[in-house]
């Protein structure tokens, strides 16, 4: 894991201006459009990354016009990635975490930025693992550990001391209380809230408006309230 909330801040010194970070978004889905948004309002005020556009190795026609309607491109496929210039830093916009970690492991040590939106709140000691999104919205408390490549979408809550292995999607309106641990590949569908002190497994998919009240096992679904 890695504690940065900037693509930069480790690497620029005091007193200089940081570099614009090119980046690209990998996939042109909704989500992926939804982390253009993100990357646009951090970009306010002061430029931080220069958006390249999205690589997609399917993208829908219906995608190509909304992204054009962006007044972005799509520039290519993964395997444009794999050979573009070393400091082209990447992000995922797709929401499968199984899918997250396929391309994550495909890019191999590309550099990904944390992003978080201006409109997320971040407090003390959060440490956010590289290509990790914030969105609009969400708050995040205390002592929180983030692995890499999570996406937290709009207007979610995680807790105090709340622990976020790798891959793991929080779709929208999730709340997760204090002191949850959740395991790498996991999906928390939308409305779904945790209760504290829980743990959920590895790749475990927990169902949008479920209500955990109990461990969940690794791999398991659950929905459904009290959710079995
Ligand atoms: C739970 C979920 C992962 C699918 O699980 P699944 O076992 O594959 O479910 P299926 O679609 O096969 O449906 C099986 C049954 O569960 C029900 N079901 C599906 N999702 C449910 C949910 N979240 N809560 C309660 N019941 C649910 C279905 O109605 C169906 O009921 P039936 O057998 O009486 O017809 C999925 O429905 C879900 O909730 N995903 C969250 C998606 C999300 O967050 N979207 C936002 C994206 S930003």
């Amino acid at each position: 894991m890695t504690a940065s909330l900037h693509p930069t801040s480790a690497t620029t010194p005091p007193g200089s201006v940081a570099p614009v970070v090119p980046i690209v978004i990998v996939g042109c889905g909704g989500f992926g459009r939804e982390v253009q948004d993100v990357v646009e309002a951090m970009n306010t005020g002061c430029i931080q990354f220069d958006l390249l556009g999205y690589v997609d190795d399917a993208p829908s026609q219906d995608n190509l016009e909304r992204v054009a309607r962006r007044r972005a491109r799509v520039i290519g496929d993964l395997a444009w990635l794999e050979q573009a210039p070393a400091d082209v830093q990447y992000v995922i916009g797709i929401g499968s975490p199984a899918v997250k970690a396929r391309i994550a492991a495909r890019l191999g040590d590309r550099p990904s930025p944390v992003l978080v939106h201006p409109g997320a709140t971040v407090g003390g000691d959060v440490e956010l693992g590289p290509g990790t999104i914030v969105c609009a919205g969400s708050v995040l408390t205390t002592n929180v550990r983030v692995g890499r490549h999570v996406h937290v979408n709009l207007l979610c809550s995680v807790g105090h001391d709340v622990v976020i292995g790798d891959h793991v999607s929080i779709n929208p309106l999730v709340a997760v209380s204090g002191d949850v641990t959740i395991g790498g590949g996991v999906m928390l569908g939308t409305h779904s809230a945790i209760l504290q002190g829980l743990s959920i497994g590895d790749d475990a998919v927990v169902g949008g408006a479920a209500l955990v009240t109990r461990n969940v096992l690794a791999g398991v679904v659950v929905k459904g309230v009290p959710a079995a």
